[in-house]
């Protein structure tokens, strides 16, 4: 029996039920890819996956990227960061530092291919909250006045780990820090629909920009753009994979759980390709 997709908000993402990615032959796997590439957001239900299956399924989507969290990566399977909430260092305040950005953003600008897919795999839930937030930013891009969008496309942003993120190596800050220039709004190389695509916490600046006035435009932007019609917060079941697409949607952690009882998520990286 096909697999079944069906829409999960007006604004994008489906869900889809009927399969087990593990055995999923190739015809559904072309029709998920497809389905991703124009939703942008995934909720593949019911999977049950021991690391090693999440990354042997991974590769089905593509080559496995780094991440640059080498502390959090699983020894048995090195290419599965995990993000463990009961785990998340305090501040002085007493305020966990969750692993899971709480403002939008797109997965790891400082790479030169950095992820076209994000997977998500929820290994244990919290009793309330802890949803992921999606935001698509061609809609977002779309909505913008046309002389805006002109002024917008061809802007050269550079990106990397401006300062050392807690959870990363010395190496790895070495080996994946270094500036790296991607358009501001790229293309997506499938449907060549075009999105606001910046990580701002990774952001130096915006070629003929100030550092100030890049982080600016870009919050400006998401202020303007993000809102009911562009957004999707996802409500986390047991055994939801959620994969999203990079190249058209920002995404971020809502932190109003009780971190200490473990939200663990096993989350791993699909390589995308040099952005245009
Ligand atoms: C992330 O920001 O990459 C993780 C999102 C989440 O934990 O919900």
């Amino acid at each position: 029996m096909p697999c079944d997709i069906r829409p999960l908000s007006n604004a994008f993402g489906c869900e889809v039920v009927g399969v087990d990615l593990k055995t999923a032959s190739e015809a559904e796997m072309e029709t998920i890819i497809s389905a991703l590439d124009e939703k942008l957001v995934l909720a593949i239900r019911h999977q049950e996956l021991l690391p090693n299956e999440l990354a042997a399924v991974a590769r089905r989507f593509g080559n496995l990227a780094p991440q640059h969290m080498s502390d959090l990566m699983l020894a048995e399977e090195t290419s599965i960061c995990e993000l463990n909430s009961a785990n998340a260092p305090v501040d002085k305040n007493g305020k966990p530092k969750l692993i899971g950005e709480g403002n939008w953003h797109v997965d790891h600008t400082n790479l030169e291919q950095p992820p076209k897919y994000t997977m998500l795999y929820a290994k244990k839930l919290p009793t309330k909250g802890g949803d992921t937030g999606f935001a698509n930013m061609q809609k977002a891009f779309a909505s913008l006045p046309e002389s805006e969008q002109q002024k917008l496309i061809g802007l050269k942003s550079h990106n990397g780990l401006l300062s050392k993120p807690d959870h990363t190596s010395e190496r790895d800050l070495v080996k994946y820090g270094a500036t790296k220039i991607h358009p501001f709004i790229r293309t997506h190389p499938v449907t060549g629909k075009k999105s606001i695509y910046c990580h701002p916490q990774k952001l130096a600046f915006i070629e003929g920009m100030t550092p100030k006035e890049s982080q600016e435009l870009i919050l400006n932007l998401q202020a303007r753009t993000i809102n009911e019609n562009t957004t999707y917060r996802h409500v986390w079941e047991s055994g939801d994979l959620v994969i999203w697409d990079n190249r058209g949607v920002m995404h971020k952690a809502f932190y109003d759980y009780d971190h200490t009882e473990g939200r663990i998520m096993h989350r791993i990286l699909i390589e995308g390709e040099i952005p245009v």
